[in-house]
């Protein structure tokens, strides 16, 4: 069983309208290895809404949003559990009730003896056309086939999903990004080598710039 399920969650009424807040920044915070809150920045508390004491050793899903497939938390733990970094488009929900978009960034911290003791987690905001254009949509479709029969076939819907794009989520979800830059003809910044022998290298790189790490 996972330690969240050992809290209560407090139910929110959902207003439809997303929080306002300064997205040129970085929206962090640290759980132990079970996703148990240990530390969040000021930019997470002010774009939440909960106060730091109402954080602190709470489950991360405090701020789940109702919206959010199952899915895509299943694979998420999956990664994370295995030391992997991962990266995924959020819909958030604030203590007002409003939501936020974030695309995550993950750091696995572990002890001398190489288990992993603490997540941290660096969020920045989500170009609003991939939401609406590419992730709402599929978010969508993925939360219904939930409903209908289970997290297990919204994760083969996913799979068909990518798999008919030949790309993993995390593949996709970089390729939604760089064409939504292109298209705002936003500068993509250039690694000082910008040749790569391997495709994740080059998915790496594009998340540190995205990150600035
Ligand atoms: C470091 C870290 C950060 C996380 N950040 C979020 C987050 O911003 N929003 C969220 O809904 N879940 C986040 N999660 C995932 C939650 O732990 C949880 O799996 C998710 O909210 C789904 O909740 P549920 O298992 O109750 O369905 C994070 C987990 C970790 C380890």
């Amino acid at each position: 069983m996972n330690q969240e399920d050992q809290f209560q969650k407090p139910q929110r009424t959902l207003i439809d309208k997303e929080v306002s807040w300064d997205k040129t920044q970085v929206i962090m915070s640290k759980t132990n290895a079970f996703g148990i809150i240990e530390y969040a920045n000021e930019v997470f508390v002010d774009v939440c809404g909960y106060e730091d004491y109402e954080l602190m050793g709470q489950p991360h899903n405090i701020i789940r949003h109702p919206d959010m497939p199952k899915v895509i938390f299943k694979v998420l733990w999956e990664n994370l559990k295995n030391g992997k970094n991962f990266h995924a488009i959020v819909k958030n929900l604030a203590k007002s009730g409003r939501f936020y978009w974030v695309i995550t960034d993950f750091e696995i911290c572990r002890d001398e003896n190489d288990a992993i003791v603490n997540y941290i987690a660096r969020r920045q905001a989500v170009p609003q056309e991939v939401i609406s254009m590419h992730i709402e949509p599929l978010y969508k479709k993925l939360l219904q086939i939930e409903a209908a029969s289970g997290v297990g076939f919204s994760e083969k819907y996913l799979i068909g999903f990518l798999e008919e794009k030949k790309k993993s989520y995390v593949e996709y979800i970089k390729e939604l990004i760089e064409e939504n830059d292109k298209a705002h003809n936003k500068f993509v910044q250039q690694e000082e080598h910008p040749v790569y022998e391997e495709e994740e290298e080059e998915e790496r790189g594009f998340f540190r710039r995205l990150f600035n790490r």
